[in-house]
């Protein structure tokens, strides 16, 4: 079992719970993230009680599609990656309750941002969700092939499963 609990509180149409997965570029390990997670809360019919989005910490790739073989990947399961690159800021804390690194130099930048540590509680790792965590980090698979990419999904499939699932009994219709 994962040890780690999403900070939460009560989640309502009027007051959705906002998660920001977070990479490096924006463009293969978030934006997975981005389209799993919209997937399963359009499947558990709450995709109104949420709202996602993702970001990269660097900018390299601002404006782009996430990349092709991570949108091939996450279509051959039924997954659409909707993402356009952005790179995020510490005005991103204020709107999201998580915020999720992908692997530990996203989590020390991000915490870098947060220069009063007033947002340390929204910052979290993705894979302190992860049930059968090998590693904390979601490995970057930008210069690998598609096995690198297959491997990210199932990660990031069964980390947002459990993530989901922690927050659903906070729902309040
Ligand atoms: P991501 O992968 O952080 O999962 O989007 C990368 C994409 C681009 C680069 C590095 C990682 N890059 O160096 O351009």
């Amino acid at each position: 079992m994962p040890s780690h609990t999403a900070p939460h509180r009560p989640i309502t149409k009027e007051e959705p719970y906002g998660i920001c997965f977070v990479c490096l570029g924006n463009i293969c390990r978030s934006p997975t993230g981005e389209g799993v997670f919209i997937d399963l809360v359009k499947k558990e019919q709450v995709e109104d009680y949420f709202y996602i989005d993702s970001a990269g910490t660097a900018a390299y790739h601002t404006g782009e599609p996430a990349n092709s073989k991570s949108q091939a990947t996450a279509n051959t399961y039924g997954v659409h990656l909707p993402s356009r690159a952005r790179q995020f800021e510490a005005a991103d804390y204020t709107s999201f309750d998580l915020v999720l690194a992908m692997d530990a130099s996203n989590h020390s930048d991000l915490a870098r941002l947060d220069q009063q540590n007033q947002y340390a509680h929204k910052l979290m790792m993705l894979r302190d969700f992860d049930p059968t965590p090998e590693d904390r980090n979601v490995p970057d698979p930008y210069y690998g092939g598609m096995a690198g990419f297959e491997h990210v999904f199932a990660i990031v499939r069964r980390s947002c499963e459990t993530l989901l699932h922690q927050l659903l009994p906070h729902i309040k219709p």
